[in-house]
């Protein structure tokens, strides 16, 4: 078997009992799962789309390449070929299996942030090669890396890289022969600063050789529960992506596939969504300071990076009896442990009981 680390969500429960406990019900601000409805638009296309008695393609339909090409260039500035986009069965399957599907290995380190998602590490460890958390990428000296992984804005912080770091990145990158997967699931909720795509010619410079960029339709279209991704970058890995997804069955739904093409062609709806979230984030971050929280980073994506000063799994029990869960920051890293991640994915009446029991 390969050793993988336990899934650190178990060792929250006590305390998610603790929180469950309160007499006006648990407030659960752990996990980034989106609450709000799936857009009519999107349940509308799904319906629509629901014969689908035959295999679908592991490439997608062009329809559905074209809407994400389509997105890209109208929201992000990205001008790609259609051809250069492969769906994803929700990016976490990509994120798990990408150095595997890469032919990354044994002797071979990837690299991702110091606060991070845990699934680059765990799709290190799947390849059998060396996970390795550093922001530092230049102390690796001339060592020959085969990925790097970047993601902004961040899961766990909130935090921007912006253009002229993510510059620097892909000039290392094309220095030490590495692909940069930037995970870009969070693009589109951006706050107090706007993030940019590693495809944008004023990152990578007009060329997307050794550079891919991987979306979400999970947290702009509440589509989690479809799951609904795609990556698009470098004309030839996304060939050889295809090539061996292909033979590993890795195909999208046909009827999703239908209902994300939809999804990417329609703003109106996720400009509500974002609209949403940018009224809970308003009402919870001043509540969270004037209780003694000092929120960092932040400035994008759909949580707040806080810290009263003391250890992560303190502040949670701190929070969890006023019946609020939270996740502790070392969840994501080692330099997570003096904070806790707040997830701004809960009904607006859970939000407004979260505001009061923090008065
Ligand atoms: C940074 C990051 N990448 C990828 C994912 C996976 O998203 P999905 O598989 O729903 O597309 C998540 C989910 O929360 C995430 O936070």
């Amino acid at each position: 078997m390969i050793g993988l680390p336990d899934f650190p969500w178990d060792r929250l429960t006590p305390l998610k009992t603790l929180a469950q406990a309160h007499p006006d019900g648990i407030v659960d601000l752990s996990v980034g799962t989106p609450v709000d409805p799936v857009p009519a638009v999107v349940r509308q296309a799904l319906a629509d789309a629901s014969d689908s008695p035959g295999y679908p393609l592991t490439y997608g339909t062009e329809r559905l390449r074209s809407a994400a090409a389509g997105w890209l260039r109208r929201r992000h500035g990205v001008v790609l070929d259609q051809a250069n986009v492969l769906p994803l069965i929700g990016s976490k399957e990509f994120v798990a299996w990408l150095p595997t599907l890469l032919g990354v290995g044994r002797g071979q380190r990837v690299v991702f942030p110091e606060l991070a998602y845990p699934t680059y590490d765990v799709g290190a460890r799947l390849a059998g090669a060396e996970p390795y958390a550093t922001d530092g990428l230049f102390a690796l000296g001339p060592e020959q890396v085969p990925l790097v992984w970047v993601n902004s804005p961040s899961n766990p912080s909130g935090k921007v890289l912006p253009a002229e770091h993510l510059r620097k990145v892909v000039s290392w990158a094309r220095e030490h022969g590495a692909v940069v997967a930037s995970d870009e699931c969070y693009i589109e909720l951006g706050w107090e600063e706007q993030p940019v795509s590693i495809l944008h010619p004023d990152v990578c410079g007009g060329s997307h050789e050794g550079l891919l960029a991987v979306h979400s339709l999970s947290k702009r279209s509440n589509m989690a529960g479809y799951r609904a991704g795609f990556v698009a970058g470098d004309p030839a890995l996304i060939q050889r992506l295809l090539e061996v997804r292909k033979h590993a069955g890795m195909l999208m739904p046909g009827p999703v596939q239908a209902a994300m093409a939809v999804a990417l062609d329609d703003d109106e709806h996720a400009e509500e969504q974002r609209a949403r979230y940018a009224a809970r984030r308003e009402v919870l971050r001043p509540a969270l300071e004037a209780a003694g929280w000092r929120i960092e980073h932040s400035t994008a994506g759909l949580y707040l990076w806080a810290s009263d000063g003391t250890d992560c799994w303190k502040q949670v029990r701190t929070l969890a009896e006023k019946g609020i869960l939270v996740a502790p920051g070392d969840f994501y890293g080692k330099a997570g442990s003096a904070h806790v991640r707040i997830a701004v994915t809960a009904s607006d009446e859970r939000i407004s009981a979260a505001v009061r029991r923090l008065q």
